[in-house]
Formats: structure tokens, sequence, C-alpha cells
């Protein structure tokens, strides 16, 4: 029966929302959370995806951490940074 539970806890975490949208990680819906009203729509001279694609996941992260869009990632942990990364490389 503990096993049971588990499972049903597991299954229910994998199908979040956002784990939904991309079942390999979250950065998809961390990047339409956090990223898409400005990149995907290209307000305030914002690159769109497909120039952010141009990017190395290392460049976006560091982007992220110390550069330009750090205020805009405030809260983000490390591994959230890099999955919008991937996601993003995932688009070129
Ligand atoms: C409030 C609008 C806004 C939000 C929200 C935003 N950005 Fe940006 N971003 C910009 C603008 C404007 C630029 C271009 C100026 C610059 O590079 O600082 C930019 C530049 C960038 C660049 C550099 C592109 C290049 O060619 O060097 C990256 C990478 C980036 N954003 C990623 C992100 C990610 C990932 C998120 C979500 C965590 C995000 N941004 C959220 C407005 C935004």
């Amino acid at each position: 029966m503990r096993l049971t539970a588990a499972f049903v806890l597991t299954v229910t975490f994998l199908a979040s929302p956002a784990a939904f949208a991309d079942p390999e990680g979250q950065g998809e819906g961390l990047f339409q959370a956090r990223c898409n009203m400005c990149h995907g729509t290209g307000m305030g001279g914002a690159p769109l995806m497909e120039k952010l694609s141009t990017l190395s996941a290392d460049a976006i992260v560091e982007k992220l951490t110390t550069g330009t869009m750090a205020p805009m990632a405030a809260g983000l942990s490390d591994s959230d940074k890099k999955e919008i990364a991937v996601f993003i490389g995932k688009k070129s």
C-alpha cells in the first residue's frame, strides 16, 4: 500500500502543467511564464526566439545570472535557468 501511495504522488507531480507542457523539463513552462511576454512579442526591443536560439546555453545562463536579464530571472534556481536555456536551444 505504501508503494501505491508513492506511485500516485509521483504521477500527480509529473502531471503538473509545466511538466505536461515539456515532458523533458520545466524550461518551456518557465519561459512562457517569465520570458515570453517580451521575447515572444519583441516588446521593448527584446530579441525574438529565432535570435535567442542562436546563442549557446552557457551564454543564456550567463546572461540570466550576471547579464542584463538577471533581474528578469530573479528567483530562478541555476537549474531553472539551465532548463530555460535548453528549451531555447531546442528551438534552433
Ligand atoms: C521586460 C521584458 C523582458 C523579459 C521579461 C525578459 N527579457 Fe530577455 N531581453 C529583453 C530585452 C529588451 C533584451 C535586449 C537588450 C539586452 O540584451 O539587454 C533582452 C535580451 C535577452 C538575451 C540576450 C540576447 C542577445 O542577443 O544577446 C537573452 C539570452 C534573454 N534576453 C533571455 C531572457 C530570458 C531567458 C528571460 C526569462 C527568464 C528573459 N530574457 C526575460 C527583454 C526581456
